[in-house]
């Protein structure tokens, strides 16, 4: 039984998306160790006590970043979890956190990646006037929005579309690209070559 660390700050879909998927066997032999909030106003993190899950506030304003993460590691670490998942985790995660996990530290971005990293990535594409966008899952590196990338899903813009509605379908892409994602790194069948996530990597090899 593999176990998943969920930090948040938010409104927590991603993270139910991830519950659902356990829970109806979407994502199977894997249990959600912990969720942790760095706010304890999240709703994401009411709504885990609801689901009757391990759920910790560790409240993150005015400490300094390593000493907060370090709080953060020791509580993964004590729920054994084997990998996190960032979920609208609105906190960047220091080198030394980053180094605790190798490869085992995934976030999702409403943008396909790397075009508009950083904050209101749905506004910054439409306003772009892009028209496809989507989502990333990715692991995490030292540098923002960055680590290679698992998954991507694509959105149409329409013509029709205003930021807020470009959203909500990233969004419905975003709760389908995570299960696929914790899906590929717990399968185990993956290595990351450079910036490649590629699976049968021997397989690959015989072929090149
Ligand atoms: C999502 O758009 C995600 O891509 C971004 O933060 C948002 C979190 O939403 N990183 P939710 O809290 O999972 O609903």
């Amino acid at each position: 039984m593999k176990s998943l660390g969920i930090l948040l700050s938010g409104r927590g879909s991603n993270f139910v998306a991830i519950a659902d998927s356990i829970d109806s066997g979407r994502i199977p032999e894997t249990k959600i160790g912990v969720v942790i909030s760095n706010k304890a106003d999240a709703a994401g993190i009411a709504t885990a006590r609801q689901r009757g899950l391990n759920a910790l506030v560790i409240p993150s304003k005015g400490r300094p970043r390593e000493e907060h993460d370090r709080e953060v590691v020791a509580a993964l670490k004590q729920h054994g979890v084997d990998l996190v998942c960032l979920a609208g985790y609105m906190r960047l995660l220091s080198p030394w956190f980053v180094q605790q996990f190798p490869h085992r530290i995934l976030n999702i971005h409403p943008s396909l990646l790397p075009a508009f990293p950083g904050l209101e990535a749905q506004e910054q594409a439409f306003a772009y006037g892009v028209k496809v966008s989507g989502c990333t899952v990715h692991f995490v590196d030292e540098e923002l929005d960055h680590g290679a990338i698992v998954v991507q899903k694509t959105v149409p813009v329409l013509d029709g579309d205003d930021e807020h509605t470009l959203a909500g379908r990233i969004l419905e892409q975003e709760h389908v690209a995570y299960t696929e994602a914790i899906n590929i790194v717990l399968g185990g069948k993956s290595t990351v070559i450079g910036r490649r996530l590629v699976t049968n990597v021997t397989s690959m090899r015989g072929t090149i």
